[in-house]
């Protein structure tokens, strides 16, 4: 009997079965010749994949206990402290660092499909002047499709490098387009000799000025940040990407549907959370009550917990080192110290203890956005920017993946047997 292999015996019928193992996992289908009868065999059950790995995947690395978050193999700090974003998204998309003449191609291309059709425009100012600008990217994103019909062809390795030049490239310009939208102010366009992090500041807050120059820590803190979201294995984002990829549709829609996973409070809109959730608290003071309600069942601290870290995050760590910076050029947020003495509370109690919980990226994100002027329904969109790269890694190793297929997962059907139509005036 192979020992990489598990024996099962199914006690309905008393019969035995082998069941190979291969890198710690057995095939669900696999199962499915354990039977009692000719035609249900054995599913298994798992809403939320909490024990289900749904792809084998080469781009990220989470090691949840110990607290470690790679990319392609280098640990998050270092790229972090020494990379850029283009740079490591170029890592995250193609598996190796780039040579110098690989950043500068590459960072040309980005930098020179940044401009969106002005009927994708026209199409963000029909929007109401109190739209949530993550609504608008997630329309405007998805309506790049039509702008782009040679999208469709998934399968054509020079087609897929175009869209994602495209994407990357256009998700600033639409997210901060929303942004103005929003204050009813002129769009700012993309200016090609600014840096990715620049050019995306550039179109947030450039005014009356000739040229926009920005402010280098600032700058840096945007990139740092963007590195640090830009993957995180099959969180639910990423799992929506790869499964609506799954059904052949172009990557634009693809994100679209990405972008919509991210929104939700429990994903990317948690940053948003944190800070409304700091802003009801409202002072240092209030903040054992808070904690109380929340061990009593009464909502959740937001910026807390994960499904994977059972340590703290990572890029949590990061973000407080960036958080001082910015805050050194913007002024201390007054919100960080009820975040503070949350986390201090939180850490030395037993409910959080046990339950593992620690802060997680979005609990001090939040608090850098509103110090550099973003409004709190912003921060959704600045996590799926760097997202976007991510994504299509992850939408590309799905399509060139032999395994993969169609995503359509069972049920377990637990509903009315069948019954004949009563008519209308039958019914009681
Ligand atoms: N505050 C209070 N209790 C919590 C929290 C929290 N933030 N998170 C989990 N718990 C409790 C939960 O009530 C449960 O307790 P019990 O066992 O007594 O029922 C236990 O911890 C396990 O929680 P769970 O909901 O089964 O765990 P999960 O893995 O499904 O949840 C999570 C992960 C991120 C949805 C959750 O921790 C949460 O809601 N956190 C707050 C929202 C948040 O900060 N989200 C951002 C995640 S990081 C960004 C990203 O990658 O998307």
């Amino acid at each position: 009997m192979a020992s990489e292999s598990l024996t099962v015996t199914d006690n309905r019928t008393g019969k035995t079965y082998e069941i190979p193992i291969k890198n710690g996992a057995i095939k669900a289908t696999d199962l499915f010749q354990i039977k009692t009868n000719e035609e249900d065999g054995l599913v298994t059950y798992d809403p939320g994949f909490m024990n289900t790995a749904s792809c084998q995947s080469k781009i990220t690395y989470i090691d949840g206990d110990k607290g470690i978050l790679r990319y392609r193999g280098y640990p998050i700090e270092q790229l972090a402290e020494k990379s850029s974003y283009l740079e490591t998204a170029y890592l995250v998309l193609f598996g190796e660092l780039p040579s110098q003449s690989q950043l500068a191609e590459w960072t040309h291309n980005i930098t020179y499909h940044s401009i969106i059709h002005e009927n994708i425009k026209k199409l963000i100012d029909g929007f109401h002047h109190d739209a949530h600008p993550m609504g608008i990217l997630v329309s405007t994103v998805g309506a790049l499709s039509t702008f782009y019909p040679d999208g469709k062809k998934i399968f054509d390795a020079k087609s897929r490098r175009d869209q994602t030049y495209r994407l990357i490239s256009k998700m600033p310009t639409l997210a901060a387009f929303a942004y103005r939208h929003s204050l009813g102010q002129p769009y700012s366009y993309p200016d090609n000799d600014l840096s990715y992090p620049g050019n995306f500041l550039n179109m947030l807050f450039k005014m009356t000025e000739i040229k926009y120059k920005p402010h280098p820590v600032l700058e840096k803190a945007v990139d740092v940040l963007f590195i640090l979201h830009a993957d995180h294995e099959q969180n639910c984002s990423t799992n929506a990407m790869r499964s609506v990829g799954s059904s052949q549709v172009d990557p634009y829609s693809s994100v679209a549907a990405a972008a919509a996973a991210l929104y939700g409070p429990l994903h990317g809109g948690a940053n948003e959370a944190v800070l409304r959730m700091l802003m009801a608290i409202g002072s240092k003071a209030n903040v054992p009550e808070f904690v109380k309600k929340v061990k009593g069942g009464e909502g959740r601290l937001m910026g807390f917990g994960h499904r994977v870290y059972k340590n703290y995050d990572p890029r949590a760590k990061i973000i407080k080192e960036i958080a001082d910076q910015v805050f050194e050029v913007k002024g201390r947020n007054p919100l960080l110290d009820i975040a503070l003495e949350l986390e201090r509370i939180a850490l030395q109690d037993d409910y959080f203890i046990k339950r593992k919980l620690y802060p997680n990226v979005d609990f001090y994100s939040g608090l850098i956005y509103q110090s550099m002027g973003l409004p709190m329904d912003m921060f959704p969109v600045l996590f799926a920017i760097p997202r976007t790269s991510g994504w299509i890694a992850q939408w590309e190793e799905m399509l060139t993946d032999p395994d993969q297929k169609l995503a359509r997962p069972k049920q377990i059907y637990l509903g009315a047997e069948t019954r004949d139509y009563v008519p209308i005036d039958k019914r009681k």
